[in-house]
Order: structure tokens, then C-alpha cells, then sequence
């Protein structure tokens, strides 16, 4: 999978998703590192190991680099910047329940406004997944020839 390239300096606000998520009942928040289990049980369930070691990665970092999304005092959703290479943002998930309440736009934002505060100009979305959902929300472009980037000789599963 291509990486994309998102320009930081035309980022729209995350504030007017976090306020109507709140209104829902939904917290997007950095997490913290006494919520590692839980976050690390979060992404194994819903997605990878692999998903789990990059985004637990972000909780050693100061500020802590992954976000996650709450409702009723559970993890529903979360995002990470800055963990498997400096200005990358991913990986992000939303447990399946949960999608199409722009809790994955609001990660995107929150996290891609962690980048722009950081000094960056420019972030990469590593090995892009979804391009169409950020080429909508954050103009993302296909970065030529970045296949396969940082994600080649893997480890047998
Ligand atoms: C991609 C993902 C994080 C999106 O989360 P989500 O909470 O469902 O997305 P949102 O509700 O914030 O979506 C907001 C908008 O994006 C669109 N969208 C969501 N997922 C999309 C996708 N895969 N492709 C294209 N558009 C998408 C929605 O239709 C919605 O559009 P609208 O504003 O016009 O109504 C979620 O589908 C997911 O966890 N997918 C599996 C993991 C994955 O692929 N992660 C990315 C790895 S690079």
C-alpha cells in the first residue's frame, strides 16, 4: 500500500467533531500510559498485534502520541502519530460498532494537529489503507513510488 502525503498548513479544525462527539458521550483524548492494557487489548481485538505494539509504542512518547476515543468508559476507537517513523500518523482504527460517527475523522484530525504543533509542515500516512476517506477529510495525496515504505521484509505471521 502507497503512502499519502497531507498538507499540515490548510489542516481543518478538529474542534467542531469534538464538540458534537461530545455531545454523543464520546471523550477523544490522548491516552495515558496506565491505559496501555487496555489500549494494547483494544487494538488485538479489533485489529492487529502489530496495530497493538505501534500504538502502545506512542504511549512512551512525551507528549503520549496516540488518542483514543471513550464511551461509557470504554476504548472505541483510536489513532497514533509519531510511532513507527517521525511525522508518520497511524495506525488508527474504530471498532466495527462504531464507525460511521466521524469518531475516525476526529482521531485523524486530533492527531494530524499533533503533527503541525510538533513543527511539521507535511505528514505521511503510512501504507494508506482507506485513500478516498484522506483524500476527503485532509486532502491527501498518493506519495509516487512509496511503495512498499517502511512496511517490507515482514516477519511471518
Ligand atoms: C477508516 C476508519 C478509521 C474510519 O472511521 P469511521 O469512524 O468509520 O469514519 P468516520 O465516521 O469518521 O467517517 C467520516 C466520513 O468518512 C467516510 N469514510 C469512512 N470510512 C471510509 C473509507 N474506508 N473510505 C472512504 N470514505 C470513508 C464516511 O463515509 C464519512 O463520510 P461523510 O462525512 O461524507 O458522511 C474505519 O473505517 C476503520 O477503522 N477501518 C479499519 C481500519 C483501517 O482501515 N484503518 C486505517 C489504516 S491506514
Amino acid at each position: 500500500m502507497a503512502d499519502m502525503l497531507v498538507p499540515l498548513l490548510s489542516l481543518p479544525s478538529s474542534a467542531p467533531v469534538l464538540d458534537e462527539l461530545k455531545q454523543q458521550g464520546v471523550i477523544v483524548r490522548r491516552a495515558n500510559p496506565f491505559e496501555w492494557t487496555a489500549l494494547r487489548a483494544f487494538c488485538e481485538k479489533n485489529f492487529a498485534v502489530t496495530w497493538a505494539d505501534e500504538a502502545c509504542s506512542g504511549l512512551s512518547n512525551k507528549p503520549v502520541t496516540t488518542y483514543i476515543a471513550i464511551e461509557n468508559g470504554q476504548i472505541i476507537g483510536f489513532g497514533s502519530y509519531e510511532c513507527t517513523r517521525r511525522d508518520f500518523f497511524g495506525p488508527t482504527g474504530v471498532a466495527p460498532e462504531h464507525r460511521g460517527r466521524n469518531i475516525g475523522k476526529a482521531l485523524l484530525l486530533v492527531c494530524l494537529e499533533g503533527l503541525r504543533d510538533m513543527g511539521y509542515a507535511y505528514a505521511i500516512i503510512g501504507g494508506a489503507g482507506p485513500k478516498e476517506f484522506y483524500a476527503k477529510h485532509v486532502g491527501a495525496t498518493e506519495i509516487p513510488d512509496s511503495t512498499p515504505g517502511v512496511y517490507h521484509d515482514l516477519l511471518a505471521k
